[in-house]
């Protein structure tokens, strides 16, 4: 190609960008793109329509009124209410394999922009752009949106929303003439956060049909939007919500805009999973040791820490064969309940006379890690912290802000706080023999400001900082993301951090729905997933305990429930449930994820298969009762048509309540061909509405 373009391919995914009269246009962001594709300019011109411009506008990626584009721009910011437009030029264009670089200037606005697309093998497309001011006066920066041409066959979106103990619920709707916005403003991603905006066809399902998705990489504020517009084009976008003079460029400085992470996928919904899944198990730092089997303790003893219970619960967990223990919140000083004490990181001496080290020693000597809570952004007006510092937090006009769970905001952008928190956070960590700590974020930030400016973007790039420091101190240490159950949860930590928290809510039929769609983009491996107690503490439903076992088997597996008060048949079911994870954790943790079109909504059917589909092991859950007798058979994709398999029920944590006299035979084992499983399928059991079995897939 002569003219300036790129072509970046995967198997599953190109995008095409040209420059066009000086502006980048993306031709193409869909499936593989092959072959004679220099006169696309051509073929695409548009008529010149009635009532409308003399010559058809393209203004490309950056959506400016200046090129006759009349929708929202991609870049808006102003110097003190002028260079309010922008026309950039292109005058850079680079292009190596499936990486392009490109540099854009808008002289009269004295802004230079610089854009990177990046595709992986696996089809995940990172776009990345950095804005600076060329200019010798201030400038402010609104706001910056990437976006993505969406084709006309794009008719629906698929966003999530939520709210505490139930995160990522999904929402589908048809896109119509207009902007679409879904805005955080919470300072952290947030329960509400929409972990992708989907684009879809009508028919696109978990196993097929077309999917456009982007992912934004950042923790603070931040907004997706879809537009139509009436000349009929449409687009996704996503960016940093930016609060009023939050980045404020002066000469040569930058604004790096947090990256987006956008894949397309001709398999559906799974074929957009398995490319994030790989995308993020490709990374250096994915963690690569076996996810040890976790107990929490916060369901067990909440902030009652007594050092007897707690051994009490170590020595349970031990039999059960817990490789981790976790104490969680409580353990500092005036912490005896949620009113006070964030803020001051030192033992409480009051409950724990001889500090921890001696719990830590006798939960190391019994071969299990140890992990701490810490809530590093946050302190109470009830601490020492608050007392000596009222002056270090996100606050604006002189006014406190409104407490939630009685707390307040730390400003980490303020160096004084910031090492206060790294260094006594960091000391515990080196006084102890700590190899994982539960960091939470349990309340929102309202009115956050920083020296009088708005402090959000500044808050997030200081956590991050501040997680990369404690990992760089204490190389081993593993990061868990919490906030509030699964509030923190995107893109922009998961470099920083080993496990996210996917929810406080442990009712198995609940985390059925969370689960399934927090998976939408992160492998299941980095979502805690535990056995909560009977009844749950969220819900107060009681479930089977082979219903609950199964749910946290699909993940990064734990316990958070007093197992000093189990059975000694509980006991036993969980010591096998363990025993089963740790056997197959190597499948469930690097298997592609599939969540089969199951044809009646009242069930779900998914699993974890193999890459040469070896072993699957796959759920099959009866949510609600189903409306006929005969569930539909159980069909399952992906296996080798020509091989055959063996397909048997397996019961870890004990059988599942039916709703039958006999359950179908096949359940002892069955043999079948791959094609025979995906096209005919085996009878589904009647199970009774909550429950759940295991059916594992083996090729013969
Ligand atoms: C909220 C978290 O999500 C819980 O798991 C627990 O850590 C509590 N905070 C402790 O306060």
């Amino acid at each position: 190609m002569s003219k300036q373009s790129a072509l970046l391919s995967a198997s599953t995914a190109s995008l095409l960008i040209e420059v066009v009269n000086g502006a980048l246009v993306i031709r193409h962001w869909g499936a593989p793109l092959v072959g004679e594709v220099s006169d696309l300019g051509l073929a695409l011109q548009p008529s010149i329509a009635n009532s409308s411009w003399d010559e058809a506008p393209n203004s490309g990626l950056m959506r400016e009124g200046s090129r006759g584009f009349l929708g929202r721009p991609t870049l808006s910011g102003h110097r003190a209410g002028k260079a309010w437009s922008t026309k950039f030029e292109v005058t850079d264009f680079h292009h190596i394999g499936n990486l392009c670089t490109i540099t854009m200037r808008d002289l009269y606005a004295e802004l230079e922009l610089s854009l990177s697309f990046e595709l992986d093998s696996f089809g995940v497309l990172i776009q990345k752009a950095e804005v600076k001011n060329i200019g010798s006066s201030d400038y402010c920066l609104d706001e910056y949106i990437h976006w993505f041409p969406l084709p006309r066959e794009a008719t629906e979106t698929l966003d999530f929303s939520g709210r505490w103990s139930n995160e990522r619920q999904p929402q589908r709707r048809e896109i119509q003439t207009g902007t679409w916005v879904r805005e955080t403003r919470e300072g952290r991603s947030g329960h509400n956060f929409s972990i992708a905006d989907i684009a879809l066809t009508p028919n696109t399902s978990f196993q097929s049909g077309s999917a456009w998705a982007t992912s934004i990489a950042w923790s603070g504020n931040s907004h997706y939007l879809v537009e139509r517009l009436f000349d009929g084009s449409q687009s996704m976008g996503a960016g940093e919500l930016l609060l009023p003079g939050e980045v404020i460029l002066s000469a040569n400085e930058s604004y790096e805009a947090p990256s987006i992470f956008a894949v397309y996928s001709a398999d559906g919904l799974d074929g957009v999973s398995s490319a994030f899944h790989s995308h993020l198990r490709a990374r250096d730092i994915h963690p690569k040791r076996p996810r040890p089997l976790t107990l929490n303790m916060w369901e067990a003893i909440s902030f009652d820490h007594n050092e007897a219970k707690i051994k009490e619960l170590v020595d349970v967990a031990a039999q059960i064969g817990i490789e981790r223990v976790v104490i969680d919140d409580g353990w500092f000083r005036s912490r005896r309940n949620d009113r006070s004490g964030l803020g001051d990181w030192v033992v409480d001496t009051a409950v724990w006379p001889n500090g921890l080290a001696p719990i830590i020693e006798y939960i190391n000597d019994k071969g299990i890690e140890f992990g701490l809570w810490f809530e590093g952004e946050m302190v109470n007006p009830n601490s020492d912290l608050y007392r000596a510092h009222p002056e270090w937090i996100l606050h604006e006009g002189g006014r406190i802000p409104p407490l939630w769970r009685h707390q307040l905001v730390l400003d980490l952008g303020n160096d004084g706080a910031y090492n206060h928190v790294l260094e006594a956070t960091s000391a515990i960590l080196s006084q102890h023999n700590i190899s994982y700590i539960k960091w939470d974020h349990n309340r929102v930030l309202v009115d956050a400001g920083h020296q009088g400016r708005a402090g959000v973007r500044r808050q997030t790039q200081a956590i991050y900082r501040l997680f990369a420091e404690l990992k760089r101190r204490h190389p081993a240490l593993e990061i868990e993301s919490c906030a509030s159950g699964g509030a923190r949860i995107d893109l922009g930590i998961i470099d920083l951090v080993d496990r996210f928290w996917t929810s406080d809510n442990n009712d198995a039929l609940a985390r059925q729905s969370i689960q399934r769609w927090t998976s939408q983009v992160i492998p299941p491996e980095l979502l805690g997933t535990h056995i909560g107690p009977v009844p749950g503490h969220q819900t107060g439903r009681t479930l089977e305990l082979s219903m609950r076992a199964i749910t946290a088997l699909f993940g990064h597996a734990g316990i958070e429930w007093d197992i000093t008060e189990t059975t000694p048949s509980e006991r036993e079911y969980l010591a096998s449930w363990a025993v089963y994870y740790k056997e197959n954790r190597a499948l469930l943790h690097s298997g592609k994820s599939i969540r089969v079109d199951y044809p009646d909504e009242h069930s779900y059917l998914y699993g974890v298969s193999s890459a040469d589909t070896k072993k699957s092991i796959f759920a099959y859950v009866q949510l609600t009762p189903s409306n006929v007798i005969h569930p539909p058979a159980l069909k399952f994709p992906g296996l080798e048509v020509n091989a055959t398999y063996l397909v048997k029920a397996v019961f870890p944590a004990g059988q599942p309540r039916y709703m039958l006299i006999a359950p179908p035979e096949w359940l002892s084992g069955v043999k079948l061909s791959g094609s025979a499983l995906a096209l005919i399928g085996l009878t589904a059991p009647i199970l009774a509405p909550a429950n759940a079995m295991l059916i594992e897939i083996t090729k013969l």
